[in-house]
């Protein structure tokens, strides 16, 4: 179910001038994060969500992918871009926060750089728990509110005038994916603790979250 929400229309309207207006964070330091995030992510049946114009497909092996994002007029740009890379994905439009897949679909769960747009983030999250297979992991990289006090408020301020464009800069996106159930098991802390690549797991049973509480 696609929602007729103002992340679509933001989306669709961005989409033209999306890799043109990302490109010095890109060069900068997102690339160099993405490359390192794909280094962990694990063979099988993966779901991309959010997958905008598709930059990481350059990183993707021969995994059975479907990428999904909200705005047709992203995923028109990524479908662009896998044809050209010559990979092979199952593209889907709809919401992060409606996934149309059934629980345990999938071995790992991708997001680069969404959680900061889903309207509900904590809904998606766990649709994205529901989807993956106990047991999988999901790997994220994300902009979060800074840890920095000084920081983290003049994240505050300026994020309502950023959200007219773009993404909500002052999210706690860590704290959101151990409520939706995943078990942290790696948080590295990136520009000041503005990004977090984050790997998290669907936990076999509460031994494992045992475990992790005791560390
Ligand atoms: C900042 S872009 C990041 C795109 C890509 N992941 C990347 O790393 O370049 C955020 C993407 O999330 C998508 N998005 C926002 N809300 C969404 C939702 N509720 N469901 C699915 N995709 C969504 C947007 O359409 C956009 O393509």
């Amino acid at each position: 179910m696609v929602k007729k929400g103002t992340d679509k229309r933001r989306y669709d309207r961005v989409a033209g001038v999306y890799d043109i207006f990302e490109l010095p964070m890109e060069l900068m330091a997102f690339s160099k994060w993405r490359s390192e995030l794909f280094r962990y992510v694990e063979s099988g049946k993966i779901l991309e969500v959010g997958i905008g114009t598709g930059k990481n497909i350059l990183y993707y092996s021969n995994w059975d992918v479907a990428g999904l994002d909200i705005s047709h007029k992203m995923l028109k740009k990524a479908v662009k871009r896998a044809f050209d890379l010559n990979k092979k994905i199952d593209f889907v439009q709809g919401d992060a926060e409606y996934l149309p897949f059934r629980d345990e679909s999938f071995d790992g769960v991708i997001s680069t750089y969404v959680f900061c747009s889903v309207e509900n983030p904590e809904n998606g999250l766990k649709e994205l728990y529901r989807v993956l297979k106990t047991g999988g992991r999901a790997y994220f990289l994300e902009h979060v509110r800074s840890e920095n006090e000084i920081v983290g408020k003049l994240m505050d301020a300026v994020n309502p005038a950023i959200r007219v464009i773009g993404p909500e800069i002052n999210r706690k996106t860590v704290e959101n994916i151990k409520n939706a159930g995943f078990i942290i098991v790696r948080d590295v802390k990136l520009m000041l603790s503005v990004f977090r690549l984050v790997i998290a797991e669907k936990a076999f049973n509460q031994a494992v979250s045992d475990i992790q509480g005791h560390h």
